[in-house]
C-alpha cells in the first residue's frame, strides 16, 4: 500500500540546506496499522507531509495505493490526496469562521463531494467521538481536545484508505483518548484503511500492530 525509497527532503534556510527526512526503504502493507515514534526534529511531520504528497521529496519514489505519487504534479498530488488519504494535521488546520460540521463537510468537498451522504457520515462521526453537541460551535468555542477530535472527523469523513494522523491524541485526557483511538482503529478495520500515526505515547503506540522509529530508517541509521 505504501511503499518509499531512498527518499530524502530537505528545507533551504537562506544560503543552507537542512536535511529534514531520511528514509532508505518503508513499506506498509494494506491495513497495517502502523506508529511512527522518534525525537522531535527528526522529521517525523515532514515525513508524513511526504506521504500525504504535501511536500514534494527531494529525491526517491514514493508508491501509494498503486500510484506514484512523486512524479505527479501539486494539482493531481492534491486530487491523489482529497480521493485517497485523511491527514490528521499536528497543528489541526481548523478554519476558524466555520463551525465543526462545516470543518468536516469541507474535507468532504476536496475528496468525494459534500453529498447528503457525505453530511450523514460527518454527523455520525461527530457523534461517534463524543461531540454531537458541539456540532455548531466555532473552533474557539471547542478545547483543544475537542478541536482535534474535529480534525479527525475531517480526516476520516472521505472513507479514504490511508489515514495519516501527527500526534493526533497529544491533548486527550487518558480516557478519551483511549476511547477516540479505539474507535479510529474500528474504523480503519472495517473499511481495511491503512494507519499512519506519529506518536509519543506508548499505551497508543502499543495498539498498533508494528513501531517504526525514524531513526532506523536513514541511509546510515544511527
Ligand atoms: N519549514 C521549515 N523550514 C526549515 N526547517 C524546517 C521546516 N520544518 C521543519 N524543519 C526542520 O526539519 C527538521 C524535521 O522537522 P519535523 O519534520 O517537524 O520533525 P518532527 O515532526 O519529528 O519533530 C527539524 O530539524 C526542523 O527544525
Ligand atoms: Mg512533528
Amino acid at each position: 500500500m505504501i511503499h518509499l525509497q531512498n527518499v530524502t527532503k530537505s528545507y533551504r534556510q537562506g544560503e543552507r540546506s537542512v536535511l529534514a527526512c531520511e528514509v532508505r526503504e518503508l513499506r506498509i502493507e494494506k491495513g497495517e496499522h502502523v506508529a511512527l515514534i522518534g525525537r522531535s526534529g527528526t522529521g517525523k511531520t515532514t515525513l508524513l507531509h511526504v506521504l500525504a504528497g504535501i511536500l514534494r521529496p527531494d529525491e526517491g519514489t514514493i508508491d501509494i495505493a498503486g500510484r506514484r505519487i512523486d512524479t505527479m504534479s501539486e494539482s493531481e498530488r492534491d486530487r491523489f490526496r482529497g480521493q485517497h488519504i485523511g491527514m490528521v494535521y499536528q497543528t489541526f488546520n481548523l478554519l476558524q469562521p466555520f463551525t465543526a460540521l462545516e470543518n468536516v463537510l469541507l474535507g468532504a468537498l476536496f475528496g468525494r463531494g459534500a453529498s447528503h451522504a457525505a453530511s450523514q457520515r460527518a454527523k455520525s462521526l461527530l457523534e461517534r467521538t463524543g461531540l454531537g453537541d458541539r456540532m455548531h460551535h466555532r473552533p474557539s468555542e471547542l478545547s483543544v481536545g475537542q478541536v482535534q477530535r474535529v480534525a479527525i472527523c475531517r480526516a476520516l469523513v472521505n472513507d479514504p484508505e490511508v489515514v495519516l494522523m501527527d500526534e493526533p491524541l497529544g491533548n486527550q485526557d487518558r480516557s478519551t483518548g483511549g476511547q477516540v483511538l479505539q474507535l479510529l482503529l474500528e474504523l480503519a478495520r472495517e473499511g481495511g484503511k491503512t494507519v499512519v500515526m506519529v506518536t509519543h505515547d506508548p499505551d497508543s503506540a502499543s495498539r498498533m500492530q508494528r513501531t517504526i522509529d525514524l531513526a532506523t530508517l536513514r541511509r546510515h541509521a544511527s
